[in-house]
């Protein structure tokens, strides 16, 4: 699969795309069947939320699972991610951020490079994250927010977070996040399951608490420039993978043709 110019164009203006239904139902229930065992086992790659234990965020899943190390190899999200950020892209990080009915917590304000940039070491901001709609995500169910062009007008001040959340997080803080939503706005990012979205490392963005009773499961791919690796290794395998390989895309129906 490959972007029109009119998406690129898009991408380069706002920082992001939204591609709805770019994933079937039937791929979408494939994925979705592997989660349950997969939030049940005990590990330090699944994180709970801080209060109530639910699992968070599920990482490092293809790993842990072959059907998730197939859809890392996906041609509808690594045809894409090489037209925007180059031929030679490693696997940098590979989780499903649950945000449970009722209680799943917020994903503060942020940018991803600044945790990928004071964490791992990453050079500069060519990173993108690249994720598909496990769930209908609404208005109601904690979707994500961007804003707007907020990629062309930092990078931000970023500060260490380690306490709102279970996750900690290199965030930005109110002043500069007014600033940049008075330019751009503020765009939720909604959607069927199946619903795709691109951004690139240094968009703003964030996410209500689900105060709703309705699920929102994402899974998120980021992947990265071979040549802009990881400089620093002090955070665990499974927040940032050192196998520095390019990836190879499997055939567009790897998903339901399992070997
Ligand atoms: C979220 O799952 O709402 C946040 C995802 C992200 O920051 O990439
Ligand atoms: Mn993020």
């Amino acid at each position: 699969m490959e972007l029109t110019d009119t998406q690129l164009t898009q991408f380069d203006r706002d920082g992001f795309l939204i591609l709805p239904e770019l994933f079937s139902a039937a791929e979408i229930e494939a994925i979705r069947a592997e989660l349950p065992a997969l939030f049940a086992e005990k590990t330090a790659a699944n994180i709970p939320e801080k209060e109530g234990g639910v699992v968070r965020t599920a990482m490092g899943l293809h790993q842990r699972n072959a059907l998730f190390d197939r859809l890392v190899r996906h041609p509808r999200l690594v045809g894409p991610a090489r037209q925007i950020a180059g031929p030679e892209l490693y696997i940098q990080q590979v989780k499903v951020n649950v945000k449970a009915a009722f209680d799943g917590d917020m994903w503060q304000w942020h940018y991803d490079f600044a945790t990928h940039h004071h964490d791992d070491g990453v050079p500069r901001p060519l990173a993108l994250n690249l994720h598909i709609f496990l769930d209908d995500v609404s208005h109601y169910n904690g979707p994500l927010y961007f804003i707007p062009g907020s990629h062309k007008r930092g990078p931000a001040p970023a500060r260490h977070d380690t306490s709102s959340t279970s996750y900690p997080l290199w965030v930005v803080d109110r002043e500069p996040v007014a600033e940049l939503v008075e330019a751009g706005g503020i765009v939720p990012a909604i959607g069927k399951a199946g619903t795709a979205l691109i951004f690139g490392d240094t968009l703003v963005h964030g996410s209500p608490a689900n105060m709703s009773p309705w699920n929102r499961s994402i899974f998120s791919l980021i992947l990265n420039p071979v040549e802009n690796a990881q400089r620093t290794f002090a955070r665990p395998e499974y927040k940032h993978h050192t196998d520095f390989s390019p990836v190879e895309a499997l055939s567009d129906d790897c998903l339901l043709k399992m070997p």
